[in-house]
């Protein structure tokens, strides 16, 4: 099983799906045979098959768990704590592994492709990157988190490549588990609600003429509130190490270009992630 490929495509198939949202007008339509097979359980079917690389994998790293031993990874971490917190199992573990796996994947390596892209357009922005690599961290090693407080420009691209892709700006959806008061508004127990990542990061006119120093936090492409992405800061801070990390490297070691005559295509594919057309890029190495 290929995971990446075969998640890349169940994500495609969803988007191309209309017929799911028929589960949330009307849920009661599921129970019927042939209409709840086509619009939810073929999809959920499809996501088992490709949570089995996630089980695999799992009990593949459980076969060295040593209970005495400092742990290596987070199953083992997981695994170990499991005796003394009545929260954590088996199943948990899995489903959590697989929540990184699928949250923490595709995300990633679509904001990547989209910020070699927008550097492709703007070799202003990439030279002064690659100078700012170069002078801090030299030819001969890859970046380290560590060099991170000296690469102020290096942190500016990352933040500007998420807010300009804004690859899940429809957001998760969440629901109010009381009534809620919000600045003056009320808002019922059990509403919808959904924080609008994308307005902010679109329409804030502070990023089309800044003059206040806090555009970085204005930048919320993790989301906001106590169910914001996991992988932001709880994990290490995962995806802001992966980004700045792979981008740092890319732009260290090679320039990328435009083909000639072929205009790059900055439309994204409608889906629920927003990811950028398959195109050719030339790439030198510097
Ligand atoms: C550029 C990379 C990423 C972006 C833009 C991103 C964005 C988001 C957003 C917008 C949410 C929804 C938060 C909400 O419901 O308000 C989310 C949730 C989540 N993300 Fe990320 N994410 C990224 C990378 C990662 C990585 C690397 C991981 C972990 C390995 C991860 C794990 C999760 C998890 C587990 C959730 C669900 C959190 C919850 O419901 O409590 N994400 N992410």
């Amino acid at each position: 099983m290929n995971y990446v490929e075969d998640f890349q495509k169940w994500i495609g198939d969803l988007a191309k799906s209309p017929e799911i949202v028929v589960g949330f007008v009307a849920p009661s339509l599921l129970k019927l045979p042939f209409i709840g097979y086509h619009c939810l359980y073929k999809h959920r079917d499809n996501m088992r098959k490709i949570c089995q690389y996630i089980v695999e994998n799992v009990q593949q790293c459980l076969e060295e768990y040593k209970p005495d031993d400092e742990p290596s990874c987070f199953v083992h971490a997981y695994k170990q704590r499991m005796p003394n917190n009545a929260f954590l199992d088996d199943v948990n573990l899995i489903s959590t592994c697989n929540d990184f796996f699928m949250a923490g994947q595709e995300t990633t390596t679509t904001t990547l492709r989209w910020a070699v892209l927008y550097l492709a357009l703007n070799q202003e922005a990439q030279e002064k990157l690659r100078r700012e690599i170069h002078s801090v961290v030299g030819r001969d090693r890859l970046t380290r988190m560590s060099d991170k407080n000296k690469m102020i420009y290096a942190q500016a691209t990352v933040l500007e490549v998420q807010r300009m892709a804004n690859i899940v700006g429809g957001n998760l959806t969440h629901r109010t588990t009381r009534d809620t008061v919000v600045k003056g508004h009320k808002i019922p127990k059990d509403t919808f609600i959904n924080g609008d990542i994308h307005y902010v990061m679109a329409r804030d006119p502070n990023f089309v003429e800044p003059d206040s120093q806090d555009l970085a936090d204005r930048v919320v492409a993790f989301s906001l509130g106590k169910r914001a992405c996991a992988g932001e800061e709880s994990i290490s801070g995962l995806a802001r190490v992966e980004l700045f990390l792979g981008l740092t490297a890319t732009i260290q070691n090679y320039r990328i270009l435009p083909r000639v005559d072929e205009p790059i295509d900055m439309d994204p594919l409608p889906m629920n992630i927003l990811q950028p057309r398959d195109q050719f890029i030339k790439i030198e190495k510097v």
